[in-house]
């Protein structure tokens, strides 16, 4: 067995893992005990391990099967399991002001996928070149937020389902948007579209069973079957709730860091980095299908 050791991360929101050799195999124990660490603390830091695409997918193969990205145009070559998302200038990605800077890569607290019926697992995410400034990542363990609500707001949301869509321009985001959002330059992207979905608020996970909350504020419309009034108030509340830092964790990358998280409790959020800068990370994806949702 590769020996390894676990430690909670600042704030007590995931975990990392300290000494793991991913130079050599890693044998059938040692991937169970990281799923283990990876089930019980949801986020999962790699601090340094990531020095090569070999480790990073050695790692990866130990939490399951990887998808191949269905976009050719993002796969790194001679590693389709892995994608590479760069930022760099206007032209790859919206540049949005708001606090009175420009950014670019920046989206919002999100569950990957939310806006189909089943999400994916999980992905880890490795930094390859590191902005000179900005570019955090931010992950907030909606398992721990749904456990720190009231017993009556518990029972409140039980069964309640969000409508969710699939949102291109921040600015229409419903909820968690900063009031002074500016869209400076559109780029260049083109993206497909999707249909909306209805998913519960709260999710079961089919591995732990524990229940967390599936709010990603970039995709969340209303609740079904609720006036907007009723509704909003209700999204309102467990969206503060839920960001109100607790339950987060924000990590301030080195190059050569990865990250591990679990896209069923969790929602994750790129802060972004001014433009002209470059930025470039490297993720990989778990498969494996967690089928919540309804086609609306
Ligand atoms: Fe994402």
């Amino acid at each position: 067995m590769n020996a390894f050791d676990v430690k909670p991360l600042s704030g007590g929101v995931g975990a990392e893992v300290i000494g793991l050799d991913l130079d050599r195999p890693i044998d059938a124990a040692t991937a169970r005990a990281l799923n283990e660490v990876w089930l019980d603390a949801g986020i999962v830091l790699f601090r340094g391990l990531g020095t090569s695409n070999e480790r990073h997918v050695r790692l990866s193969r130990c939490f399951g099967e990887l998808e191949v990205h269905p976009v050719p145009a993002i796969r790194l070559e001679g590693h389709p399991e892995i994608i590479r998302l760069a930022n760099k200038g206007r032209t790859e990605q919206m540049t949005y002001r708001f606090e009175g800077r420009e950014v670019v890569g920046r989206i919002p607290w999100h569950t990957d996928l939310i806006y189909t019926p089943a999400t994916n697992r999980g992905a880890i995410l490795r930094m390859v070149e590191k902005p000179a400034a900005g570019g955090e990542t931010g992950w907030v363990d909606t398992a721990l937020a749904y456990e720190a609500l009231p017993d009556s707001t518990k029972a409140r949301i039980e069964g309640v389902e969000g409508r969710f869509g699939f949102v291109v321009d921040l600015r229409e985001m419903r909820f968690g948007r900063p009031a002074d959002l500016e869209l400076v330059d559109r780029g260049n992207v083109d993206y497909p579209t999707f249909p909306e979905v209805a998913q519960p608020l709260v999710w079961t996970h089919p591995i732990s069973g524990r229940k967390s909350l599936a709010l990603s504020t970039v995709h969340l419309i209303d609740v079904v079957g609720m006036g907007r009034e009723e509704g909003d108030a209700l999204l309102t509340e467990l969206v503060d709730h839920t960001l109100d830092g607790r339950f987060t964790y924000v990590h301030d990358w080195e190059e050569g860091d990865m990250i591990l998280w679990d896209n069923w409790r969790t929602m994750h959020m790129a802060f972004g980095s001014p433009p002209g800068q470059q930025r470039v990370v490297h993720r990989t994806t778990m498969a494996g299908e967690h089928r919540t949702g309804r086609l609306l």
